[in-house]
This record gives C-alpha cells, structure tokens and sequence, in this order.
C-alpha cells in the first residue's frame, strides 16, 4: 500500500484525470456522484490520519484538504461552464422569430340593425317606456281580431304571411305586442312600452322590401293620453336620433287599430327640405304609422275606453337604419358581407 501522501496525489490526480474527460452536464453530475461522494478515495482520506505520526497530522490535514479544494475548484468551474452551455443551446433551440407575421383573428361586427334597435331602445327607455319581447308566432286573434281587423277585413290583403296552421301565422306587425300588454297588465295602467321584433309578410322582395323585416312597437294606455302626447313623444325621439334639426310632419292615414290615424314624416336630411333624390322631391321621408289607439281595441284588450286612452306607433327597423346610414338596399342588411358590416361603428 502506498504512503498516505502517495495515495492523497493518487486520489487527486484519479479524479482529475476523470473530470476531464466529462463536459456535459449528465457527464459532471456522474462524477460528481463518484469523486465526491462520501466513499470516494478522496473522501475517504482523512482516514489515514490514523497512519500519520502527532507531530505531523496538522501538516497531513491541510495537504488532504487542499487536494480536496483543488478538485472541487476544478469541478465547479467546469460545472458552470456546462450549465452555461447548457442554458444556451436551450434558448437556441427554443427560440421564435418574432419577424413571423401574427394570426389572424376576424373580429365581428354589430349589424347596422342592431345598432339601431339599440339606439332606439336607449331613446326610448330615457323617456320611461319599458321593453317587452313578444313572439314572431302569433294567432290570428292577436295579430288581426284584437286589432280590430276581423276575417273579412280588407286590410288582410295586405298583410298576407307564413301560416304554419288555421290559426297560428308569422305575425305580420308587432302591434300584436299591444294586445298581449294591454290583457296582461289588465288595469294597471299606465302601460308605455316598446316590442322590437320581426316581422313577417308575403312581399317580393326589392331594394325596400322583404318577406322578413324588424319593427319596434310603441304603446302608451293612460287616462288622458292625446295626440299631443304621441307628437311629443315622436318628435323628440326624432330629435334625438337625428338630431335637433329635424322636423316631423303628421299626415292623416289609415289603421284599423288607430283613430285617428297618421304617417309620420321627417324632414330630409339631405337637402333640409327643398327637395332632392333621397326624398324624391318632396322633403320628407316617411318613417312611421301611429294613431290614438282604437276603442274598441281598448275594449277588447279589457281597458274601458271612457275612462282610458292611448297611443301606438310602429317604426320600422331597417328603413331608420337605412336612414341612418345611407345604405341603398335592404338586402345588404341581411346578407351579412363583412365588408359591408366593417363600415358601422358603434357610438
Ligand atoms: N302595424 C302598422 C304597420 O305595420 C304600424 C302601426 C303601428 C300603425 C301602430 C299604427 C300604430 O303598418
């Protein structure tokens, strides 16, 4: 057996020898594993101190320790080396190109329908009249008896629709929103509501007109409720979605549930009235049909028409929206082209 001295340079020497033939970090952790573990020659060595004769074990001591720190000085420096090698061909390997062109995500879009109903909505319900939903399926008794337009009513001719039985149609006007309310809230007037919601009639279809269509539905029922209420009421709406400068014009018209019955007409924007294409020379652009609510209307929806009386209008959706925004055909609301849709901001 060697010499104490002898074997601390064996030990040395055997593992530097070793760690310089490992570069990698799974290279470094398995010698580490060996050459400084606690069975290691060179951990052992203090062991031999046993050997060493009293006068000299101070000096046997510190040639242990300073072989001891010679190896672990090589290791460590080799160790961060390896973990700095380590750490970049990591970030090289994970690296993106932030000079790719991003992903693409198509955002959608408000239909300029909506955006109107909820300009409308909010124009209303600051004016106090709440909103109620009905039901594109009505029966006949809603949307034509209780509106006062029995079966043998020449006004029928006009509203033709989708029947989906004897009695069950796409109703043809959210007025029969009206009769629902009223026989709903059976004398708790006042009732002042709005019904925003489809319409369905047998029409062909142009530039004006569809087989689908939006109408939002007023309905106020109070004692003392004049056409002064409804003009009131109207041309501030007016006011507020076209702006102060607009006037309204009531011209007398037919509804069965009215009476009296008007259209209403707003000045043009475009020319201010002198006349031009828009309004087709006139100055006015109609936009609504509204009246004081029937008697017997009021009757048959359980309002005593002595002591009741009310008004109702009905605007439709897309004619305000094409208004609104200058569209040209009512069909590029519905045909859902983004490019169209990207030229509406909500306010
Ligand atoms: N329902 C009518 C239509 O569709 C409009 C209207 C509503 C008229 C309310 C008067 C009162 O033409």
């Amino acid at each position: 057996m060697d010499d104490p001295k002898a074997q601390v340079a064996k030990a040395k020497e055997e593992a530097l020898s070793a760690l310089a033939s490992a570069n990698t970090v799974e290279e470094l952790t398995a010698w580490k594993n060996t050459y400084l573990a606690k069975k290691s020659p060179l951990s052992q060595l203090m062991g031999l101190m046993r050997q060493i004769p009293a006068e000299e074990k101070a000096a046997f001591g510190k040639t242990v320790n300073d072989a001891r720190q010679e190896v672990e000085t090589a290791f460590e420096a080799k160790k961060e080396q390896a973990d700095k090698a380590a750490l970049e061909a990591k970030l090289k390997a994970e690296s993106i190109d932030l000079t790719l062109p991003g992903r693409h995500y198509d955002v959608g879009k408000t239909n300029p329908y909506w955006l109107v109903v909820d300009e409308m909505s909010a124009i209303f319900a600051s004016m106090g009249f709440s909103i109620v939903e009905g039901r594109d399926v009505e029966t006949d008794h809603y949307n034509f008896e209780l509106l006062n337009v029995p079966k043998d009513h020449p006004a029928r001719d006009m509203q033709d629709t989708f029947y989906l039985g004897d009695q069950l149609l796409l109703r043809t006007q959210t007025s029969a929103a009206q009769a629902h309310t009223m026989l709903d809230s059976k004398d708790k007037a006042p009732i002042k509501m709005i019904c925003p919601g489809k319409c369905y009639r047998r029409d062909d279809d142009d530039a004006t007109h569809s087989h689908q269509f939006g109408q939002i539905e007023g309905l106020v029922v109070d004692k003392g409720i004049s056409m002064a209420d409804l003009k009131g009421t109207l041309e501030r709406f007016v006011h507020q979605l076209f702006g102060e400068k607009r006037q309204i014009r009531l011209r007398s018209s037919y509804f069965p549930f009215t009476e009296p019955s008007v259209e209403v007409d707003v000045s043009c924007a475009k020319c201010g009235g002198k006349g031009c294409n828009i309004c087709k020379g006139t100055g006015w652009i109609e936009i609504l049909g509204a009246g004081e609510v029937h008697p017997n209307v009021l009757r048959m929806c359980g309002y005593d028409p002595e002591v009741y009386s009310g008004f109702a209008f009905g605007v439709g959706i897309e004619r305000i929206a094409m208004l609104r925004y200058g569209i040209d055909d009512i069909r590029r609301i519905y045909t859902n082209d983004v490019r169209f849709l990207k030229d509406f901001q909500e306010k």
